[in-house]
């Protein structure tokens, strides 16, 4: 089965965040007038029936998706990662989402304008997207058995052809306004604590990102193989970001960065992303919470509170399971020094050191109430998991609580 594209003229997408903040890249401007459902009612229940029936063979599917899609289409495979296992579900738990949002098509149009813009730094073209909705029918066929029907075909071609347009629209749009990688050359590192690197790079052409934000990198030794960091910095006159970057164990792309980087190589950043900025807040006061590298996008909002002339007053709980596992609290401190809006408190939990004792969540609790700040989190799910339930248990209303996505971001959107 082949598919054609149908050009739908234009790809309405509603504001974000990120958009209404001054230094927010470019591009994101369009706002929808009325967005059509791409689907009838009946066109609707017949997708989410047959995803029911293929939803328990998933893996299987999956594995069988891109079988076929290499095979069929060999020119394709070398867009793609060498070892795609780890995380080979998440064309899948995409289709899953469209199939959820498909009757809000503001949502849907949103989230898949943002995939659309996201698959640019894979160099995904229009003419690959009739290949993969050839190959994800198949592939739907086969594990959909006897329930497979000519009408459901027709309800995923349909479906899947208003996915496409809105993907290629948006990647159109957005190609005229700002290029899908910015190269970026190494300019400084600095090793901080155990395992720990404070890499710097000079991208070779304006990168416009706010403070709070992140931004998926590639480096030379694994191609192909995107990874999100947090600029530690609010936009500096220089251009210069700096990552802050956790050698994971056995990490492919943290390990690379930290071990092996050197001054004079050469990352791609791809587009920023995430709503985690300080024009999110509506509050004067902000609470921030941070527990290791998660410490990056929340230095780089405190800079920004600074650069605006420190109209708010900050917070900023810093913290770890041991005093070695503490990270930034002496570059943090000499910032509070500096700014007297800014408090600093560190909290280690699994060890007795002068100062603070226990998790994070128990000394919110203690240094508590928070809920008149807007409150900004960051560092491991867990922790962040935690000092969220904290925060509600105490008043905070979940819309004052800003943290990013744990897992593949262009799947929270919106
Ligand atoms: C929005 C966002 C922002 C991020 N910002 C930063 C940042 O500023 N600094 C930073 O250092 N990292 C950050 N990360 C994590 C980063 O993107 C990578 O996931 C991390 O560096 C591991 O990649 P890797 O290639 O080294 O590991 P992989 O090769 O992908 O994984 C190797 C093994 O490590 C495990 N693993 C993966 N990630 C972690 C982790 N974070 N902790 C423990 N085990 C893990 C995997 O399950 C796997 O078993 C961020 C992630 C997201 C989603
Ligand atoms: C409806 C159509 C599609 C959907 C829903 C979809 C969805 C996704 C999602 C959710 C991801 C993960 C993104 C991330 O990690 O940031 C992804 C990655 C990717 N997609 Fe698509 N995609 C579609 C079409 C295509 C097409 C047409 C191509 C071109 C061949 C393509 C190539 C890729 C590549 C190369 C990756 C990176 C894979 C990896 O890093 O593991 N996609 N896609």
């Amino acid at each position: 089965m082949r598919f054609r594209i149908r050009r739908a003229g234009g790809a309405p997408e509603t504001p974000q965040p990120e958009e209404q903040t001054p230094a927010a890249p470019a591009g994101y401007t369009v706002e929808p007038e009325t967005v059509e459902a791409p689907l009838s009612d009946h066109e609707t229940a017949l997708i989410r029936a047959s995803v029911a029936v293929v939803e328990p063979l998933a893996a299987d599917m999956t594995v069988y998706f891109y079988a076929i899609l290499f095979a069929r289409y060999p020119e394709v495979r070398s867009m793609f990662p060498p070892g795609l296992d780890a995380q080979r579900d998440r064309l899948l738990r995409a289709l899953l989402r469209i199939v959820d949002l498909v009757d809000d098509p503001e949502k849907l149009v949103r989230f898949c304008g943002h995939l659309g813009r996201d698959h640019r730094k894979f160099g995904t073209l229009p003419a690959h997207f009739p290949a993969v909705g050839e190959c994800l029918l198949a592939s739907l066929a086969r594990y959909a058995g006897p329930a497979w029907t000519q009408e459901i075909a027709a309800a995923w071609t349909k479906a899947y052809g208003a996915v496409a347009d809105v993907m290629i629209s948006a990647a159109e749009e957005d190609a005229t306004v700002r290029p899908a990688l910015w190269p970026a050359t190494i300019v400084h590192l600095a090793h901080r604590g155990p395992g720990i690197a404070e890499v710097t790079v000079q991208p070779h052409m304006p990168y416009a990102y706010a403070a709070g934000q992140y931004a998926s990198i590639v480096t030379p030794w694994h191609p192909r193989q995107w990874r999100y960091y947090s600029p530690a910095n609010a936009p500096r006159e220089d251009g210069t970001l700096t990552f802050h970057v956790r050698a994971v164990p056995g990490g492919t792309v943290s390990q690379a960065l930290v071990h092996r980087a050197a001054v004079g190589d050469v990352v791609q950043l791809g587009a920023p992303m995430g709503d985690m900025v300080l024009d999110a807040a509506v509050h004067g006061d902000l609470l921030c919470v941070a527990g290791g590298t998660g410490l990056a996008p929340i230095r780089a909002l405190v800079e920004e509170v600074a650069r605006r002339g420190g109209r708010h007053q900050v917070s900023l709980f810093l913290g770890a399971r041991t005093g070695a596992e503490l990270y930034g609290v002496d570059d943090m401190l000499r910032m509070a020094q500096r700014h007297h809006w800014l408090t600093v408190r560190a909290a280690v939990s699994d060890e007795y050191i002068p100062g603070i004792r226990g998790s994070l969540p128990e000394v919110l609790t203690e240094y508590g109430p928070w809920y008149q700040h807007d409150v900004f989190l960051s560092g491991p799910a867990a922790m962040v998991t935690s000092a969220r339930e904290t925060l509600a248990l105490g008043g905070t209303s979940a819309d004052r609580i800003h943290y990013d996505p744990f897992d593949t971001p262009v799947l929270a959107t919106p």
